[in-house]
This record gives structure tokens, sequence and C-alpha cells, in this order.
């Protein structure tokens, strides 16, 4: 089976799981390359998400279009998809619970697309990854988790509210096309920083590489 035929399965399945919360809302699985290097994961959909039953197709979705275009690829080359995978009523904050309960779903779906990068997209989609991480601090940064490279942006929606928050994003973008080019080279420097220090922690550790 290849990875598309494996997503597919996966989103049936999902479709049905009558335990998952927010059952009222229509499933957006995600969609985009399964072959990618970066995967792009959101928070929740919104209105024009939930209708369409795509990730990222409102005001949010056009600028991270843009923002897809400006590092010179399209939507299509990337996978697109959010933690929790039904809107929010009112677009409200994913509770911990949901996320709790879309996070074996999304822990295959990443399996499956198996990216050198993950690019999370506001606060919920890093935290989910990084506990510990601010996003204002932490933003623009590469980290080292298992096998992965978690780079966590500002969600394209803040950007459409502040004109400094929308410059930070398009900086931090830029680098993306980089931390691909160099996974290899950051994760190995990485893996020999800690296993130099302290080899048996190498698994669970976590680890931060600034880009200039
Ligand atoms: N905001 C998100 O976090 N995800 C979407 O799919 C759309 C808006």
């Amino acid at each position: 089976m290849d990875k598309a035929e494996e997503l597919k399965w996966l989103e049936e399945e999902m479709r049905a799981d009558s335990n998952l919360p927010l059952s009222e809302a229509n499933l957006v699985f995600g969609e985009g390359n399964p072959d990618t290097s970066v995967l792009f994961i959101g928070e929740a959909p919104g209105y024009h998400e939930d209708q369409q039953g795509r990730p990222f197709v409102g005001q949010a979705g056009k600028l991270l279009d843009k923002l897809i275009a400006s590092v010179g690829w399209k939507r299509e080359d990337v996978y697109i998809t959010n933690i929790v995978k039904r809107r929010p009523p009112n677009n409200r904050d994913p509770f911990p619970e949901e996320i709790a309960a879309y996070a074996p779903y999304l822990k295959r779906q990443i399996n499956i697309i198996d990216p050198k990068v993950i690019a999370t997209l506001g606060r919920f989609s890093m935290n989910y990854f990084l506990p510990e991480a601010k996003i204002s601090k932490d933003r623009g940064k590469a980290f080292i988790l298992k096998d992965k490279i978690i780079f966590p942006l500002y969600h394209p929606a803040a950007a459409l509210r502040s004109t400094s928050v929308s410059n930070e994003l398009a900086t931090d973008f830029a680098k993306i096309p980089i931390v691909v080019r160099d996974y290899k080279k950051i994760t190995s420097s990485a893996k020999k920083e800690i296993g130099g220090q302290n080899p048996q922690k190498e698994e669970e550790s976590e680890q931060t590489i600034l880009l200039n």
C-alpha cells in the first residue's frame, strides 16, 4: 500500500470512530503530497474549512498559500493538516481532551507521511510537540525531536492581525527550505552533541538549533 492509500484508510477509520469529540462538525483530515519533506500542522478547522472539508482554505489559508509560494513551492507540494480535525464551536480554542482524543490519529498520520520537518502553525500545534516552548521566543528555531525537526511558526491568522507578526512569520518561513536542505547536518550535529554528553538521553532529548 502506498502512503496515499494508507492515509485514505486512516481517514475512513477516523470518520467511523464515534468516540471522537466535535462529531457535529465535518472531518477535515488534511491534504497534500504524502511524500513531502515538510508537514504543516495548524490548530483546528474554522468555518470555511468545515464547509469545504479542507484545511486552511479561509483567509489564513490564503496567507499560507502566499507564504508557500514565497519560497518557490506550491500548496500541492507539501502536506497540510491540523492537530484537531473537526471545528470547535464558534472557533473556540480546542480543549486539552479534544487534542488528546485526536492525537493517536495525528501520530499515525505523521508516521505515514514521515516528513523531515514539521512546521507548526500557532501555539497549540507547537505545544503539542514542545510543551515548554513559547511562541514569541521559539518561533523560527529548529527543534530536534527524534528523527524530525519541529519548526514553530506564528499562526497565519495572527499575522493577519499584526504587521510585525506578519513580517516575523515571513522571515521565519523563508528559513524552511534551508532547514529542509540542511536536515542531515542539523540532526547529525545535534546527535553528536547529545551523544557526547549523555548517550542514553538521545532518544528522549529535544534540542534547539538556532538559525541565522
Ligand atoms: N486555522 C487552523 O488552525 N486550521 C485551519 O485549517 C484553518 C484555520
